[in-house]
């Protein structure tokens, strides 16, 4: 079975930054994988890498088997990895269907948008796939107007529109209630059960370990360890990550 992803030996700065440094990581067909690590650990650069937006300074990237360089934001969706985005990088002042659709319009042969295409299969995927009832979420309202699980739920509408293999989440909770946070939870896991795979990143360990069939840990820059979450309890788990913070060892 391929991975979805590899990356052997890849480092970046930025400056004098050394964000990450010989990084060996890999993400399965069908699998979860939790990224824990304190603040500035280099989760989000690492994942940054993955998406296209940073090229590595050194090492080789493998998707789906197939080594890239000269990677790129589109290039890395023509390839299936799709970011779910925190809430903030939404256009708020687009409506709906403008953000489901932003950057891969569905056009006729004139080259002209086919507006009326886009309204509707974003109200059926906002209701049928989301389970949105509420008659603000509809094709037309500006983003900025709905809560913070609804402006999570358009991140995660483009993800499953646009058929993604490898569904990038980094702290997609944050500022969530908890009704919102299950329901992502919940989405995440689906994500595992449509058989693709997803790499997940947030603050709250328990967020990760719930979902997560494999947990990274990242410090300064390093991968400081791993676990199969079914090999570990939460106790263990949080045990480790106070090591790692105060010693730099798992
Ligand atoms: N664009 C950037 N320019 C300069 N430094 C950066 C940039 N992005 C990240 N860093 C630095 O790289 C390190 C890793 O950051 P980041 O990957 O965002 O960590 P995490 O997501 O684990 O909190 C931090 O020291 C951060 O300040
Ligand atoms: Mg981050």
């Amino acid at each position: 079975m391929t991975n979805r992803v590899e990356l052997r030996k890849v480092s970046k700065s930025f400056g004098d930054v050394q964000a990450l440094q010989d990084i060996n990581f890999s993400l399965g067909e069908n699998e979860v994988v939790g990224l824990l690590g304190d603040n500035g650990a280099g989760k989000s650069t690492l994942i940054k890498i993955i998406t296209g937006y940073y090229q590595p300074d050194q090492g080789d990237m493998f998707i789906n088997g197939q080594q890239v360089d000269e990677f790129s934001v589109p290039k890395a969706r023509e390839m299936g990895i799709e970011t779910v985005y925190q809430e903030r990088a939404l256009a708020e002042l687009q409506s709906l269907w403008r953000n489901i659709f932003l950057g891969r319009e569905l056009k006729n042969r004139f080259g002209l948008l086919k507006i009326k295409e886009m309204k509707q299969e974003t109200h059926r995927l906002m209701t049928q796939s989301m389970g949105f009832t509420s008659s603000a979420v509809n094709p037309d309202s500006a983003v900025g107007t709905f809560s913070g699980g609804e402006k999570q739920g358009v991140a995660i509408v483009r993800a499953l529109y646009f058929d993604a293999d490898i569904i990038i989440l980094d702290e997609p909770t944050m500022g969530l209630s908890l009704k919102e946070t299950r329901r992502l939870l919940d989405f995440v896991r689906s994500i595992k059960d449509a058989g693709k795979a997803a790499i997940f990143i947030d603050h709250n360990i328990f967020h990760v370990y719930s979902v997560a069939d494999r947990v990274v840990v990242i410090d300064r820059g390093k991968v400081a360890g791993e676990f199969m979450t079914k090999d570990i309890s939460l106790d263990d788990l949080m045990d480790k990550m106070y090591r790692v913070a105060e010693t730099g060892v798992l």
